[in-house]
């Protein structure tokens, strides 16, 4: 039985009646831009990451781009990311004007390593960019004092993480909730997909939220006045209807792909060659990834494909040895961990509408490889 590494359709299935009738409201009334449902999503995503304001935009990766905006970089001002990331992370930092400084990852939760990030502090260092990577927080109470010491914003990449929380001193907190903002990404495979691209800012920031809101409508908070330079970055009405349709469900989906991930970490536990997934004793993870280091991974994912199973390698290329990154001198053997995450990595299909027989599928099918 072939088992498809995401199944939206699936999920398409069982919420169609009420995300089709938000969608045909939007279409009814023709209000595609900036329509009532974009405030109301923006509100409720504030309030599930603990954030006084939520601010829409037209992706993930403009939810970084316009905080890192703020910052008014000059050139040679640096800003400190993981390698081990999505594109977005360190793309954003080049097109707001300043520079990727590329740090290790801790092997375990394959998030930055805040010891890695203090030793790269330079004059010339204006922020961090930690990655909440495959749906688990970094260690932000690490983070959070360096970034004080040294006048540092925080620009916390959630595109992978909604709903996911570290406790932090004994208090829950929420991804969103500590940078000075926090990103979250809608594209078509997250936890919460829209049916395009889409993105969210959430900040504690008054100030910074009415910056935000200005930078994504060409600069102007009144029509046709710009008091600075910005962007079309809108999150489209239609959008926000089906973001809105889905989120009372994402509690449960989250639940779900928990569901699946402990089975897997069950049944791969103890393997010589394969490593589950490790999940800070701090953290809830929302598994937006379920990512297995295992031995052989080349030859693994080829016999998973040829079994129908789909898997995907998250990431293949560390963005310091990524070739329009190359006049930053970053060079192979300069971050070990990263670099050996991505021999060794490899994600298998995770969602809540997995059934139980399609996961035994995948399990048997990894186990098998390597019997
Ligand atoms: C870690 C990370 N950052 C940023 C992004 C960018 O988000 P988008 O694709 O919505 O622009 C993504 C996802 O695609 C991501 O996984």
């Amino acid at each position: 039985m072939p088992v498809p590494l995401l199944d939206l359709v699936a999920q398409y299935r069982t919420i169609k009646g009420e995300v089709d009738a938000a969608m045909a409201r939007v279409v009814e009334r023709q209000g595609f831009i900036m329509g009532p449902e974009v405030a109301e999503l923006e509100t409720a995503l504030a309030a599930l990451c603990g954030a006084r304001h939520g601010i829409a935009c037209a992706s993930g990766t403009d939810a970084l781009l316009l905080p890192l905006k703020t910052l008014e970089l000059r050139p040679g001002d640096e800003v400190i990311c993981p390698a081990f990331t999505f594109f977005a992370t360190a793309g954003t930092i080049h097109n707001a004007g300043g520079t990727p400084v590329f740090v290790d990852i801790d092997p375990a939760t394959f998030n930055l390593d805040p010891a890695a990030v203090e030793a790269a502090l330079t004059p010339r260092t204006r922020a961090v960019v930690p990655v909440h990577l495959y749906g688990q927080m970094a260690a932000m109470e690490r983070l959070l004092p360096l970034a004080a010491r040294h006048g540092l914003a925080i620009v916390e990449d959630g595109a992978q993480a909604i709903g996911a929380t570290r406790t932090i001193d004994g208090a829950v907190r929420r991804v969103g909730e500590l940078g000075a903002v926090g990103t979250l990404s809608f594209f078509p495979s997250k936890n919460l997909g829209a049916w395009g691209d889409g993105g969210l800012m959430v900040t504690q920031d008054d100030a910074l939220a009415a910056r935000l809101r200005k930078l994504r409508l060409h600069g102007g908070a009144k029509q046709y006045h710009h008091e600075e330079v910005g962007f079309n970055s809108r999150l489209d009405t239609v959008q926000a209807a089906v973001l809105l349709a889905k989120l009372p469900h994402l509690a449960g989906w989250t639940a779900g792909r928990q569901q699946v991930a402990a089975r897997y970490s069950a049944a791969f536990a103890d393997h010589p060659a394969i490593r589950p997934p490790v999940t800070d004793g701090a953290n809830t993870h929302v598994w937006h990834q379920y990512t297995l280091r295992v031995e052989r991974r080349d030859a693994l994912v080829e016999h998973l494909k040829g079994r129908g199973i789909g898997c995907a390698v998250y990431y293949p290329t560390p963005l310091h040895l990524q070739p329009c990154f190359a006049d930053l001198g970053g060079r192979r053997g300069q971050l070990p961990a990263t670099e050996r995450a991505t021999t060794e990595v490899v994600s298998l299909p995770i969602y809540p509408e997995l059934a139980a027989d399609q996961q035994d599928e995948v399990i048997t099918a990894v186990l098998d490889f390597y019997r």
